[in-house]
């Protein structure tokens, strides 16, 4: 367990910001509907969720993106499991856990499984929710991302804003990005920067920018191209 929790102000008493890095966990408007745009339309789920399918990401905050894609999956007719595996530097406290997902009723039966076995999930062990398995690595990127060695079949780059996070955004985490995705894996992220796009470009994706959520003008979303 961490021996501190990442210390939180709220946006109307609702949506986390993070004092730290002085930026909001998702979307001041609506975090639900920005997830499922961004990450879930961004990658093209649930059509390519299956049983085994791998989602990684980076930074896994209050959880919303996995209880976003346990939704999903449920919503779908799927059989089996996908594994979900997240990276958390400063993980966030159980009663901020339960008080970010108040906005997200639809969520709660997930939330709750999550909320209950919050602190098995920060000791790094895998958790089983039947449909899915979550394990989030926590400590910092630049070592919890050499450590991880499966091929991923698509990434939330989820990531304070590259500016006010810029250690979650360099070329060394992101070749470590392209170097676990499978040929035909995938990514999507909120952020269009220009360094990031160029980035994933030169490590092998073909990168997309297209239309960002509400009132943001662009996002990023890309494949990786097999090399063989
Ligand atoms: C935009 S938030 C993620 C939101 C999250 N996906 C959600 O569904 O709530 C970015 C996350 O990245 C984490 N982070 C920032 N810098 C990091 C680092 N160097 N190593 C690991 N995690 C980091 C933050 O603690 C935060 O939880």
């Amino acid at each position: 367990m961490p021996k501190k929790y990442a210390t939180l102000s709220w946006h109307d008493e609702t949506v986390p910001i993070s004092d730290k890095f002085d930026d909001a966990y998702y979307s001041l408007e609506n975090g639900l509907l920005e997830t499922n745009y961004v990450f879930l339309e961004g990658n093209n789920l649930p059509k390519r969720l299956n049983d085994g399918f791998l989602i990684a990401e980076l930074g896994f905050g209050t959880g919303l993106n996995f209880l976003a894609t346990c939704a999903a999956w449920n919503k779908s007719s799927k059989t089996g499991k996908f594994d979900f595996v997240s990276f958390e530097g400063y993980p966030i406290s159980r009663p901020d856990l339960r008080k970010a997902h108040i906005l997200f009723p639809e969520l709660t039966e997930y939330a709750e499984t999550l909320q209950d076995r919050w602190e098995e999930i920060l000791e790094g062990n895998l958790v089983d929710f039947g449909f899915a398995s979550l394990r989030v690595f926590t400590g910092d990127i630049s070592s919890t991302l050499i450590e991880f060695n499966s091929e991923v079949d698509c990434w939330y780059l989820d990531g304070f804003a590259p500016r006010k996070n810029p250690e979650m955004w360099t070329d060394h985490i992101l070749k470590l990005v392209a170097l676990r995705t499978k040929n035909g894996g995938s990514f999507s992220t909120y952020t269009a920067a220009g360094h990031v796009r160029r980035s994933l470009e030169l490590l092998g994706f073909e990168v997309i920018r297209q239309k960002g959520f509400s009132k943001k003008r662009h996002m990023i979303r890309g494949t990786k191209i097999a090399n063989d």
